[in-house]
């Protein structure tokens, strides 16, 4: 099939970056003059229905004042980009590629289909009540109709949150009566290797207590038997299957809210960042194409879920904006066995292949046979994503996996900034395994101290940002002051990532982790506090206190430690059972720790640092523990070391 050379193939800010000379030489001119970069990058990649003449308004030192913003005076419909636009080039063209929980059961929407079901969905949606700026929780797993739910949902102006399948009814209780959602999507049942994930009955129980919600839409995946409450839940097949598949997007200003995407940080309440339209859309695109060498031909898999920012930026709206064929996969890497990603890399001929570090080392471990029994002959580019990957196991997925063809792409980025800002340039950028290497053009990366000063050169130091740029978040739902304390607090007038990050003699960028109380298990960002919150909970609970600690496969491990009342012991699954109901499935503490007292100073604040080191084995290299309130609880600590 022969389509139209697409509009980012041209020349201009947009042309793939083929060598390292070209990357450098688009850096500069990104930093030279950003509006004029940026300007040009959108105008090639978003289909405006106003094109936008102002690049960036606001900046880092003003932003207390109020949130920043990108194109302002432009207008779209981030779905006319992802699916109207592509009709007549694309309309047959594979849109998503669905592989179902059991291997082979596979369904195909081209870009024709998608978007019917997407006009049909906004049309259902609109007539149940929902309207521009209203929010709808989604709380569904990897199905084709979640992807709709959320084009249906921007199709209409309404600001979507997507809910990791994975949470309990607490945690989405929270998030719902958060954002003050009117209508919630969700599926009777979910699937993952084999297992059942009831979402309704759990979206059922969370609704206690949530008037802000009118309705509840369900998808019928399984066909079990769930609650059903009359006049408020509707089934989607009722009312999606019977509309009209033609919708007239609603138009709407960049920087117009595109969805609020809830994530952990150190303290507190999750966060619910949110991310606007014409800025997000124009950084989801680029990205997906600069970093992945994307063609027209493409099978682009990015196994992630859609609860998470990685699922929206590169399994949704990339993609999509980009006309790529994209995988969406409801399965885990181990059903029915350890060969199931590269079984699938044969039978649906994937080209780029985009997971987490996590699973490369759990399948790493259950060794090549798996790897080398399917054909890989399809793959291009491997990416990583989510935390930092060692060097053994970098090296297994680009010569085992990628058979020593591949481009391997280490993607740093964050929920907060919409998609990846240091990365390889896959046909570009020499790779050293571990290193996520150099800022993309657009992004003004830095190192800094403590005290905020910039680091020139090799050094280590506070992973910041320095200019602004089109797919960062705007602030946080209805808490821009936690949004300016949050990020841009430590370090005045730049945007604090939250990571801390060694800068080689080449300019290479290798991040070493969080700075702050946020742990990242398996790819998963949790904090602290929300464990910390749900232990002290427990009646059996007087106080408690998470680190992390190096985890083999996970990256890192949950440590807890606990002081009790009344009781003597406590059982880690008592534990994980209050974890698992308070926060969701993937919240699981590893090791547990009774200890007399935490180590205080005399104002009260745990010293972290010394539960750290204890939890990574390193309870001799305490140092100066003399400002303790009680210096005699470390040597209990020490000496309750749960170790392997
Ligand atoms: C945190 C952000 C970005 C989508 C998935 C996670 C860590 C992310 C890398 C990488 C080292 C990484 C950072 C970051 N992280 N990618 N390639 N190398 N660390 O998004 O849940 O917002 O977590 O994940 O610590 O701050 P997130």
């Amino acid at each position: 099939m022969i389509y139209q050379v697409p509009a980012h193939a041209r020349e201009g800010a947009a042309t793939p970056i083929t060598s390292l000379e070209r990357y450098r030489e688009r850096a500069a001119r990104a930093a030279n003059d950003p509006d004029a970069f940026w300007l040009e990058v959108t105008k090639q990649r978003v289909a405006w229905r106003k094109s936008p003449s102002v690049g960036l308004e606001g900046d880092f030192h003003g932003i207390a004042s109020g949130p920043l913003s990108w194109f302002a005076d432009g207008e779209l419909n981030v779905t006319e980009s992802c699916l109207d636009r592509h009709l007549e080039a694309r309309g047959d063209k594979t849109a998503i590629l669905w592989e179902g929980d059991e291997p082979g059961q596979t369904r195909r929407l081209s870009y024709r289909e998608l978007h019917a079901e997407v006009c049909k969905t906004a049309n259902a949606l609109a007539a149940l009540g929902l309207q521009r700026g209203e929010r709808a929780i989604l709380y569904m797993g990897m199905v084709p109709e979640a992807a709709i739910a959320m084009l249906a949902c921007a199709r209409l102006g309404a600001i979507h949150s997507v809910v990791f399948g994975g949470f309990s009814a607490e945690a989405l209780r929270e998030r719902i009566r958060d954002c003050g959602a009117e209508i919630v999507i969700t599926q009777d049942e979910g699937l993952r290797g084999g297992k059942r994930i009831p979402l309704k009955a759990t979206t059922e129980q969370a609704l206690e207590g949530c008037p802000s919600v009118r309705h509840v839409l369900v998808y019928k995946h399984t066909g079990a038997d769930v609650p059903f409450v009359e006049g408020r839940d509707v089934w989607w097949h009722d009312v999606v299957d019977s509309a009209s598949s033609s919708h007239e997007a609603v138009i709407v200003p960049a920087e117009h809210p595109l969805f609020i995407l809830y994530t952990s940080g150190s303290t507190g309440h999750p966060k619910g960042v949110v991310h606007t339209s014409g800025g997000y859309l124009t950084y989801a695109s680029y990205t997906h194409a600069t970093v992945f060498d994307l063609r027209e031909d493409d099978v682009f898999a990015c196994v992630a879920d859609v609860g998470w920012i990685t699922g929206h930026s590169y399994i949704v709206y990339g993609p999509l904006a980009n006309g790529a064929t994209t995988l969406m996969f409801e399965s885990v890497p181990t059903y029915p066995d350890a060969g199931r990603y590269w079984e699938m890399v044969e039978r649906l001929g994937i080209t780029i292949f985009y997971t987490a570090p996590t699973a490369i080392r759990a399948l790493q471990a259950q060794g090549d046979e798996f790897v080398t029994r399917a054909d890989r002959s399809s793959l291009r580019v491997l990416g990583t994503v989510g935390e930092p990957i060692n060097p053994e196991a970098w090296i297994w997925y680009r010569d085992v996996v990628g058979e020593g063809r591949c481009a391997v792409v280490d993607t740093w980025w964050q929920t907060e900034t919409g998609g990846i800002a240091i990365s390889p340039i896959a046909p570009a950028t020499p790779a050293k395994p571990g290193s996520a290497t150099l800022p993309l053009p657009g992004i003004q990366a830095s190192l800094r101290s403590p005290e905020g000063h910039a680091l020139f050169g090799p050094a280590r130091g506070l992973l910041c940002i320095d200019h602004p740029w089109p797919g960062q978040a705007r602030t946080l739902w209805r808490d821009h002051e936690r949004f300016v304390a949050t990020y841009f607090s430590m370090v005045e007038g730049h945007y604090f990532t939250g990571d801390g990050c060694r800068r080689d003699e080449d300019g290479y960028y290798w991040i070493t982790g969080r700075v702050d109380d946020v742990l990242n298990v398996a790819g998963h960002r949790m904090g602290t506090a929300e464990f910390e919150a749900a232990l002290v909970s427990m009646d059996a609970i007087a106080e408690a206190a998470i680190v992390g600690y190096p985890h083999t496969i996970k990256g890192q491990g949950v440590y807890a430690y606990v002081v009790l009342q009344g009781e003597d012991e406590i059982d880690l699954t008592a534990l994980n059972a209050t974890c698992r109901t308070q926060i969701g499935a993937h919240a699981r503490i590893d090791r547990v720790q009774v200890v007399p007292g935490l180590p205080k100073t005399r104002s009260g604040k745990v010293m972290r640092r010394i539960l750290r080191k204890v939890a990574e084995g390193r309870g001799d290299e305490l140092g100066d523990v003399s400002t303790l309130a009680d210096p005699s609880v470390v040597e209990a600590i020490k000496g309750g070391f749960e170790g392997d």
